[in-house]
């Protein structure tokens, strides 16, 4: 008899404890409360047989982006390999997509659980991955549309759903439909206000309506749902440090990375980008981080592997450096990236070719600005803004682009690239209120007027 999961799908395990094991752990992997091995341990262990819990931990190593766990990832996708004769279509796509992530083939692995979706929508393993996986790669209508096609499918009842709408609320507001994503991610934490990543979806709506005091209020009331033991913990406060910084409330952001965003809080490199993109923030606004970002830079790991496995990533390390004034490590790292980007035997990574288009580019404006020539910063980085989206991350995030540019601009020579920072400008006003921070820019740039003349 076929066994099948809490939602119906086709399992590859006829034990209820195993499988019970895995739901837990498939509920900490779209809630991020603590890590899910351990319940796939135990799933093993009540049922040796199954390889479905080999992909998971494989699918969960790399979804944090280290190519340091990749080795540990490929040995459990061997065992899952040799479990995987007759289990359902489902499980064997997963390992199909998590064994495409692995050789660096992340659209492949999104375009697996997309066809596999299309006829078990209620698979939240799929959706859960495939969106992250979306994220990276920067794909906004992919994060909207996959749940989207879903949710009609799920029954208002079950426990998972409140965190496919926070799916879904996250791909609205990337998609900058704000009241929409608003509106769905209220109404996850209405059904479990324990989904941070409908927490995350609504300040994100804020953060890009410069509602600033508004989303700093917004994460102090869930707080008690995300500060505590769960990994996206430091993703969220990074957001309150830029609700703080929208304010210009540079003490804020301070006490922020003090208390949440160095140190001992800065474990893996999701957290270190999320740390450098705000140590940077304070950097173009002329504050001295150099000691914070010197201890974020030497905490980086340092593998032969690290450089060009992700553009995103190797962008924040550049940050690092350069706020921390190792002009030259950054320069070197740029050459590494560049040299693992042009490798053949690579080409059918992914992010390969975002790299050359999106990364490089983008590491060489930054290191131009840092030496004192502006208008080679305006020219390389103005052309990128419009290709980032390629690169992945939120709107939230790649905005590091437009502030670096207006810090550019300012410094720059002539009146053509102060105008471009004015019409970077312009686009802020016209998405949202004159907040401290743009006024701040404003105020450098000087008035439209003296720009034209
Ligand atoms: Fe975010």
């Amino acid at each position: 008899m076929v066994s099948h999961d809490a939602r119906g799908n086709p399992s590859g395990s006829g034990s209820s404890v195993a499988r019970d094991a895995v739901e837990t752990a498939l509920w900490r992997m779209m809630s991020f409360y603590d890590t899910p091995l351990a319940d796939l341990d135990a799933a093993t262990a009540a049922d040796p047989g199954w390889a479905l819990p080999h992909v998971m931990r494989a699918g969960f190593l790399l979804s944090l982006t280290e190519p340091a766990l990749c080795d540990e990832a490929a040995t459990h996708l061997v065992t899952a390999r040799t479990l995987i004769d007759g289990a359902p279509a489902g499980e064997q796509t997963h390992l199909d997509a998590v064994q495409a992530l692995l050789e660096g083939r992340w659209q492949t692995a999104c375009q697996r659980w997309d066809a596999h979706l299309v006829e078990h929508p209620r698979d939240a393993l799929a959706l859960q991955w495939a969106q992250l996986w979306d994220f990276y790669r920067g794909d906004a209508n992919g994060l909207r549309l996959r749940p989207a096609r879903a949710l009609p499918e799920w029954s208002a009842g079950d426990p998972l759903r409140p965190f496919v709408l926070g799916l879904y609320a996250f791909g609205l507001e990337e998609c900058n439909l704000y009241p929409q994503a608003e509106d769905a991610g209220r109404q996850a934490l209405q059904a479990d206000p324990r989904v941070p990543w409908a927490v995350h979806a609504v300040a994100h709506v804020m953060e890009m309506q410069g509602r600033f005091e508004e989303g700093s209020a917004w994460l102090r009331q869930h707080q008690p749902a995300w500060a505590d033991g769960n990994g996206f913990a430091g993703h969220l406060w990074w957001h309150k440090a830029l609700f703080r910084l929208e304010a210009l409330d540079v003490a804020g952001v301070l006490r922020l990375i003090d208390n949440h965003l160095s140190g001992d809080a800065v474990q893996i490199t999701l957290q270190r980008v999320d740390a450098a993109a705000m140590l940077w923030r304070l950097h173009l606004l002329g504050h001295d981080v150099s000691g914070h970002a010197a201890a974020l830079a030497a905490g980086w790991p340092a593998g032969d592997a690290e450089a060009g496995y992700y553009a995103f990533n190797d962008v924040h390390r550049v940050l690092a450096l350069l706020a921390a004034g190792q002009g030259a490590a950054a320069e070197a790292w740029l050459a590494r990236c560049a040299q693992r980007a042009l490798d053949a035997c690579d080409v059918r990574r992914s992010n390969h070719a975002v790299a050359r288009e999106v990364g490089l580019p983008l590491m060489r404006g930054l290191l131009a600005l840092e030496r004192g020539d502006a208008d080679a910063a305006v020219d390389l980085l103005y052309p990128v803004r419009t290709l980032a989206r390629g690169f992945g991350g939120s709107h939230a995030q790649r905005d590091l682009i437009d502030l670096t540019l207006l810090a550019a601009a300012v410094a720059s020579s002539g009146s053509s690239r102060r105008a471009v920072g004015r019409a970077l400008l312009n686009e802020r006003l016209m998405a949202k209120p004159l907040t401290p921070l743009t006024r701040h820019w404003l105020q450098r740039l000087g008035s439209a007027q003296e720009v034209s003349a």
